[in-house]
């Protein structure tokens, strides 16, 4: 069965074609251009771009793939969680392919996706428990033998990847701001200031960023001749060690044995360097997908759409984009 798969959650348009849950293709177009001048994702000008990008992505992904449209055996397009605006032109495009061509239709949840992702490279078994961290998201979610997802934990603010998307404008650096401070990091002290590691008292499982956010701001004014490097490499630390406590204590709590870190901030090679070393030390096997399918792309909705398509699930063509979209049920477990 080959599906095609639309992404158009945030800032990048995508498309990707799975042929029985293996990649024939994924293009990405991104936006880093049109919102780097604005330190962030601007809503209203990634909608407008997706609508030019949309059709050029599927195109290219047929190229790649050597197929055509009548090739394809279903569609499968993110429905949420997102920006409304930016969901509806990868739904829309998805859905008049399939109302064109006769084809099942599929919305997927995004998180889903990401956290699906490492399947199309390796077999991943269930159940596992799964940290998806990125610039709309930051959240711990366990998923269940029987396929069913719970959520454990999530920001009660800034996710991880607006946070460092945050800082970097703050230390006046480029968009998206994860990798530029990672960069920056590298040559700096961690330990050269202490900034907070921030818990949700009575909700030990959710996260917070934003003291930390404002915690570097007060030290880039109190201390404007501090090294660049410095701040960047401190901030950092704190992130990583937010996560980390977060992700070790949900590995208490579900007894997991699989961790699986997906999301635009699992690219941050500190945060895998120090996350390997804890599930080690925890006993947990520690499954992190290759970077280019830790960011947003629409081979992991392919995959995540196919799973359902393949089963004979599908959805109908009235199904509408979700702001909110929860993955699960919120569980009881740690908080
Ligand atoms: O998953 P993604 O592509 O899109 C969303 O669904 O948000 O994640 C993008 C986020 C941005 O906030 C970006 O700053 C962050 O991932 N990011 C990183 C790194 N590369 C991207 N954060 C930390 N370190 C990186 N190397
Ligand atoms: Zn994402």
């Amino acid at each position: 069965m080959i599906v095609l798969g639309l992404e158009s959650s945030c800032d990048d348009t995508a498309a990707g074609i799975v042929q029985d849950g293996k990649e024939l293709a994924s293009i990405v177009a991104s936006q880093d251009d049109v919102h780097g001048p604005y330190g962030g994702v601007v809503p209203e000008l990634a909608a407008r771009n997706h609508v030019v990008h949309v059709v050029p992505v599927v195109r290219r992904a047929l190229e790649v793939a050597g197929l055509s449209l009548a090739d394809v055996d279903g569609v499968a397009a993110t429905m949420g969680p997102g920006l409304v605006g930016c969901l509806l032109v990868g739904l829309s495009a998805a859905k008049s392919i399939a109302r064109a061509r006769g084809l099942p239709f599929v919305g997927v949840n995004h998180i889903e996706g990401h956290l699906l992702s490492i399947e199309l490279d390796e077999a991943l078994r269930r159940p596992f428990l799964g940290l998806v961290v990125s610039g709309g998201h930051s959240a711990l979610y366990w998923a269940g033998e029987d396929g069913s997802y719970g959520l454990l934990g999530s920001t009660r603010d800034d996710a991880a990847g607006e946070a460092y998307d945050k800082a970097a404008k703050l230390l006046g650096l480029g968009y998206p701001g994860g990798r530029e401070i990672e960069k920056l990091a590298r040559e700096g002290d961690p330990t050269a200031f202490s900034f907070p590691r921030p818990r949700v008292k009575g909700a030990e499982l959710d996260l917070s960023f934003s003291g930390l956010k404002t915690a570097l701001r007060l030290t880039i004014e109190k201390s404007p001749d501090a090294r660049p490097a410095d701040v960047a490499a401190s901030f950092q630390a704190a992130v990583v060690d937010t996560l980390l406590i977060a992700t070790r204590r949900a590995i208490g709590a579900t007894g997991a044995k699989t961790v699986v870190v997906t999301g635009g901030v699992s690219a941050n090679q500190a945060l895998r360097k120090a996350m390997e070393a804890m599930a080690e030390e925890e006993g947990a096997d520690l499954r992190v997908p290759p970077l280019k399918r830790c960011t947003d792309n629409g081979v992991m909705i392919a995959y995540a759409g196919w799973r359902r398509l393949v089963r004979g699930e599908s959805d109908p063509l009235s199904l509408n984009a979700r702001a909110t979209l929860p993955l699960g049920p919120r569980m009881a477990i740690g908080s």
